[in-house]
């Protein structure tokens, strides 16, 4: 399973690309807010391809089909490479079916069940986002829903490429990767939580002191 991370601060992004463990980033205007809500959001997204390179999602903000396709081209004209992300409604789909028409490739994000899974797939999506986090919010079952997902496409040979969105915790990125989607996109805090655990810090430092001890012994004989 890949990884992406959810985030449109460039400090974040930098330290985790220099890590070498995500092949792209998902942004959405939420977090491009959070971060500075003066923020010029073409020059911060043209700023983390620069640091990443590979996957990287924008997402549109009108509401109905032609907005939205206007503005995947306004996109496109000043970052070619970019995946439009389109949400999850029937206008939506409908500029997805549009812009997989013109190879354009597509992420259909605020997914919750399965069956918007499926019809975003079948407009064409070339990603679909399933919000894990959001449902557990409101006491559904996020690992729940992903599973059916990755079932269904498992069952069916799907093509769009299951990404899962609104991961809040390590758990939901060993479940999602056991139950078989293609990416997990995940804010910042939780990829560096997800790569500490007592016993490595513990056995680095017993490790550091034991070489110190070796050190000064030889150091003690003059060897
Ligand atoms: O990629 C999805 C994400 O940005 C939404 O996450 O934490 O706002 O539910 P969250």
């Amino acid at each position: 399973m890949e990884l992406y991370l959810d985030s449109a601060n460039i400090q974040e992004i930098r330290h985790v690309a220099s890590l070498g463990i995500i092949s792209g980033v998902t942004t959405n205007p939420s977090l491009l807010a959070k971060e500075d809500p003066t923020v010029d959001a073409r020059s911060r997204i043209l700023e983390i391809y620069e640091s990443v390179g590979g996957h990287l999602s924008v997402e549109v903000i009108s509401t109905d089909t032609d907005g939205m396709l206007r503005e995947a081209d306004d996109i496109l004209t000043w970052f070619p490479d970019a995946t439009i992300k389109i949400p999850m409604i029937p206008a939506g789909l409908a500029a997805v079916k549009e812009l997989s028409r013109q190879e354009v490739p597509t992420n259909v994000t605020l997914i919750f069940t399965p069956t918007q899974a499926l019809a975003a797939n079948n407009a064409g999506a070339t990603y679909v986002s399933i919000f894990l986090g959001r449902l557990d919010d409101i006491s559904a079952d996020g690992i729940q829903a992903a599973r059916e997902v990755c079932e269904i496409w498992e069952a069916q040979a799907l093509e769009s490429l299951v990404i899962a969105a609104s991961i809040r915790n390590p758990l939901h990125i060993i479940e999602c990767a056991k139950a078989g989607a293609d990416i997990a996109t995940v804010p910042y805090k939780v990829l560096m939580q997800s790569l500490k655990h007592p016993l490595t810090d513990a056995g680095v430092e017993s490790f550091l002191n034991d070489h110190r001890k070796m050190m000064d012994a030889k150091q003690k004989i003059g060897a």
